[in-house]
């Protein structure tokens, strides 16, 4: 959709003209899913597409909500302090305005109309997106100087408290900070992080997703997160440890019986494996090895298929395909899982060929085709 087109759509809503116009991206994690909020190393980086927003301030004292991707609209009156009022998607930002009253920032009136082209609910990284997008407006506008790892982190809060799901930093991270053909290594726990060349020659990175509706998937990933705190807690009985990622695979196994649980050890089992092969998935980046993070993007994905189980059919079978495709040297599931999507390292040449075989084998096996396209790393949230 092009600004004038959404230009249009705003007076169309607001009977006036917007005044800013803002962009913020999706994002995708090349490797370390799951061990964020375990205080591990993470390799997301920023997508193309994502959540614009158009805004103008009123002089009515009203929040008023439009989004041109769903129905449901609101007309709130500035007040204090805000409740999640259900599942609309005018919850996300109307988290960002509480949690930034909330933190003594003096907010107006303000008209407010959203358009995505992320695919909602695909593990993309749209409600970190608008979110984003909310925070980083509303500290232009109304000019407080809120830099972009703290619009992160009020976004993490948002969705932690306001939201109800207790992810890590990774996605707000990420789709604040992104910079075009960079990965980012983030560290979840001091929040240190580095830009990698995401140098990928005659590759591209494919983003397959597996369409399915991620029903379950906050419930499921609360489970998880709550999984990996018991698993903790067991193991500060002899470690003095804040994260499970402070454990090296090899304390692990010298400990794993004081977890004295198949499922927690499964667990953390997958959470201390996969911080480790984040790191070497950083050098061989940095080293131009490709090969060699290909096969770490296959080791995720077992991980998380065999350890963690948030993998599920219809992943497992982009992924099985992709071992079989010998132009694909990686793959891997990307985000929470449970649903969503996976990526893969295709030789730029053998895309489009690609994309029609891992179709046809999903949609035989699956009974409905997936979505298939290439994305390269882009800049994080900025007015456009
Ligand atoms: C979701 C969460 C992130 C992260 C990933 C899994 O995207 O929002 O914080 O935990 O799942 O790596």
């Amino acid at each position: 959709m092009i600004k004038a087109e959404l230009e249009k759509e705003f007076r169309n809503r607001f009977q006036r003209e917007a005044t800013y116009h803002f962009f913020c991206p999706g994002r995708v994690n090349l490797i370390g899913e799951h061990i964020d909020y375990n205080g591990g190393e993470v390799m997301p980086c920023a997508v193309s597409s994502g959540t614009w927003l158009l805004l103008a301030r009123n002089d009515d004292k009203q929040f008023r909500f439009r989004c041109l991707n769903f129905s449901e609209t609101a007309d709130l009156p500035v007040q204090p302090a805000y409740t999640k009022t259900g599942k609309e998607w005018f919850n996300y930002p109307l988290g960002v305005i509480h949690h930034l009253q909330q933190a003594g920032h003096v907010l107006e009136g303000m008209d407010l109309l959203y358009y995505g082209n992320l695919p909602i609910g695909a593990g993309l990284s749209s409600s970190a997106s608008i979110e984003v997008v909310t925070a980083f407006a509303c500290s232009n506008v109304f000019g407080l100087h809120l830099d972009n790892i703290s619009i992160a982190l009020l976004a993490k809060k948002v969705e932690n408290e306001f939201i109800g799901v207790n992810c890590g930093i990774m996605d707000q991270f990420a789709v604040a900070m992104g910079q075009q053909n960079k990965a980012i290594l983030l560290n979840c726990d001091t929040l240190d992080y580095t830009y990698l060349p995401f140098e990928i020659g005659d590759h591209i990175l494919a983003i397959i997703n597996s369409n399915k509706p991620r029903t379950l998937a906050d419930s499921k990933y609360n489970e998880r997160f709550a999984e990996c705190g018991a698993a903790l807690q067991r193991l500060q009985q002899e470690l003095d440890v804040k994260y499970l990622c402070e454990i090296t695979p090899e304390v692990f196994e010298q400990y794993r019986h004081l977890v004295a649980d198949p499922i927690l050890e499964k667990r953390a089992l997958h959470v201390v494996t996969e911080n480790e092969r984040v790191k070497l998935a950083g050098k061989a980046l940095e080293a131009g090895r490709l090969q060699e993070f290909g096969q770490l993007m296959y080791a995720s994905h077992r991980s998380l298929k065999e350890l963690y189980e948030v993998s599920g059919r219809e992943l497992d079978t982009i992924v099985e395909f992709c071992h079989t495709y010998a132009p694909c040297i990686g793959a891997r599931m990307t985000g929470a899982g449970f649903g969503g999507c996976a990526i893969a390292l295709v030789q730029r040449d053998h895309f489009d060929d690609f994309a029609e075989k891992v179709s046809a084998y999903y949609t035989e096996r699956i009974g409905y085709a997936p979505g298939i396209f290439a994305s390269a790393p882009a800049a994080g949230v900025r007015a456009v």
